[in-house]
């Protein structure tokens, strides 16, 4: 029998004046962190296609290497004796360290089976413990989100709790990979936390994240939106860019995030695990399959490919964790592995949008070349992109502003860089996409590349505005000398040998011999190390 806060009673419970009597208590008390939601709302959880709290650790930790902190932790608020509610053990959420795949972690994962997993004082003070460890030791932080926000009971104090982990959000962002998983509601302020993290996954239908919820919005404005649409997967994946992963379930979820830590190192001064690929081919030799992408550049500089196959050419084993796939997918962005190590890839997707860049595609790709720089990951990137997208809607929502911020990650970041002009780098566009001016280690292009300020029929159209009017007026065939003007300029200028001339690009290279190069730039770089000017810190625009 328990007492009303949840210890044994001296009349019916173990003898607590002996040491089996305590013993027999601890026990007693142990057993009782486990379970601590009710079996009602354990079911209701379970029903919704849940896991609960543990049974996720369970599912994401090497077996046995999970260390608990904090299980007979209890919320501070409320006098049981006086009538308030049990406050049961754990506060809402399982944390402590263990190892995924062998390498150390610290994790948190609320419990929504106990006040909806909502963050009072000492649930937050748990996760602030766990999340200094992991700064003092070095080691990633996994958290795993289902909780109904700050508890209303406590008021303030749950206010400064998250106030108290956001603080080492940003403390630790770029010293130890962060991860999110939302695997259940995370609202309010509370969103903040994952949004400094690293990555941020979300699954199909059970999770959501939302500022102010559907009611709220109905008050204010007068929108009438679903759960589901204003803060679903979906919603965070292909349109907000919140989120980085769409899973179906909680255990792809899982095993989402294992490969995406596989990919980084456990701190920013380690390096990354270094797996050898399952094929062995010696990756200096081009082999039949590399040949293919000789012919994969049509002959028409308005056909699109799709930029997935160059990559599978580049990476071991030909295997991309694409990150924000369901994101501006007109760049492509995730990690691999060349010769074992790991690379990050951000390449324009001829396939969509024709591979120009907008505003949500230059964000995508700007946080992850910053994640990348900040935890020692050579950036691989490829290019073919006509440039940035025109239209009033991008110059009025901040195209100068937010598409600064890409050039702006190439120029920062001090990682090996290796650059690879497949088609089209035309403008602005050239420069940002990892060009020689911005830093870039290796730059290669093919003989398909067109390097130029803009593409052949709008240069022509500008340039040769005068000649086509004359041609015009003189009757004769306007399209035959605008065609004979577009093939004089392509020939001219948008070809890679202008750029090889000036040394803005180091060779141009045959498109099957693509991975050989990059292996051979890669171990060049291997032990690459610059430093930028000391600073507090730059001014990225925002
Ligand atoms: C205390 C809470 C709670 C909260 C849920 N519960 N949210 N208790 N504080 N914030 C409790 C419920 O009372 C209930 O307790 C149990 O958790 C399960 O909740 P249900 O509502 O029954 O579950 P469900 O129908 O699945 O709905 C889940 C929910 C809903 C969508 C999360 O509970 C909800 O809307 N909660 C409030 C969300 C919210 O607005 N939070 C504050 C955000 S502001 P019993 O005892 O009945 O089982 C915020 C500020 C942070 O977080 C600022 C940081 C800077």
């Amino acid at each position: 029998m328990r007492g009303t806060d949840g210890g044994p009673t001296t009349s019916t419970g173990p003898d607590l004046r002996t040491t089996a009597g305590k013993l027999a208590d601890a026990r007693a008390r142990r057993e009782a962190t486990l379970s601590p939601g009710s079996a009602r709302a354990v079911e209701r959880h379970h029903a919704k296609g849940k896991r609960t709290a543990r049974e996720r650790l369970e599912a994401l930790l090497d077996e046995d290497s999970f260390v608990e902190v904090g299980a007979h932790s209890r919320a501070l608020w409320g006098d049981p004796s006086q009538g308030s509610p049990e406050r049961p053990p754990t506060d809402g959420v399982v944390a402590g360290h263990g190892t995924v795949d062998g390498r150390p972690v610290v994790v948190y994962s609320q419990d929504f089976t106990v006040s909806g997993g909502s963050l009072g004082e000492v649930h937050a003070s748990k996760i602030v413990k766990v999340m200094d460890h992991a700064l003092r030791v070095g080691c990633p932080v996994i958290g795993i989100n289902d909780s109904g926000g700050a508890r209303i009971q406590e008021g303030v104090s749950s206010l400064a709790g998250y106030g108290d982990i956001f603080l080492r959000n940003v403390r630790g962002s770029g010293v130890v990979p962060q991860v999110s998983l939302i695997m259940g509601p995370c609202a309010g302020g509370a969103v903040y936390s994952p949004a400094i993290t690293d990555v941020v996954v979300m699954v199909e239908a059970t999770s959501h994240m939302f500022v102010t919820g559907p009611d709220v919005i109905r008050t204010v404005t007068g929108e009438d939106v679903a759960m589901e649409e204003l803060g679903g997967a979906h919603t965070h994946n292909a349109v907000s860019g919140v989120a980085h992963h769409m899973a179906p379930s909680e255990d792809d979820a899982i095993a989402w995030v294992k490969d995406w830590l596989a990919h980084l190192p456990s701190n920013n001064l380690s390096e990354a695990p270094v797996l050898a690929p399952l094929d062995d081919t010696d990756p200096l030799l081009v082999t039949d399959a590399d040949l293919e992408l000789d012919a994969l550049v049509p002959d028409s500089a308005n056909v699109p490919y799709d930029v997935h196959e160059v990559i599978a050419h580049v990476l071991d084993d030909g295997e991309l964790l694409e990150v924000q796939d369901l994101f501006a997918p007109n760049v492509v962005v995730g990690f691999g592995r060349v010769e074992g190590h790991s690379v990050g890839v951000v390449a324009n997707q001829p396939a969509r949008l024709a591979g120009t860049l907008d505003i949500d595609a230059s964000e995508k790709g700007a946080r992850f070349v910053r994640l990348c720089d900040a935890f020692g990951i050579p950036v691989i990137t490829l290019v073919d992109t006509p440039g940035f997208l025109p239209g009033t809607e991008q110059e009025w929502n901040g195209i100068i502003r937010r598409g600064a911020k890409l050039l702006y990650a190439y120029a920062e970041a001090t990682v090996p860089k290796i650059t690879v002009i497949t088609r089209k780098a035309f403008g602005g566009a050239y420069i940002v996409m990892g060009s020689k001016h911005l830093g870039a280690d290796v730059n290669l292009a093919w003989p398909t590349a067109q390097i130029a300020v803009m593409g052949a029929q709008g240069a022509v159209e500008i340039v040769h505005r005068r000649t086509l009017g004359a041609a015009a007026e003189q009757g004769h065939d306007v399209a035959a000398v605008r065609a004979g003007l577009v093939q004089e300029y392509e020939e001219r200028l948008a070809n890679p040998y202008v750029a090889a001339e000036r040394g803005y690009v180091d060779d141009v290279i045959e498109p099957s011999a693509t991975r050989a190069h990059v292996v051979r730039a890669l171990r060049a770089l291997r032990t690459k190390r610059e430093q930028l000017p000391a600073k507090k810190h730059g001014n990225i625009p925002l």
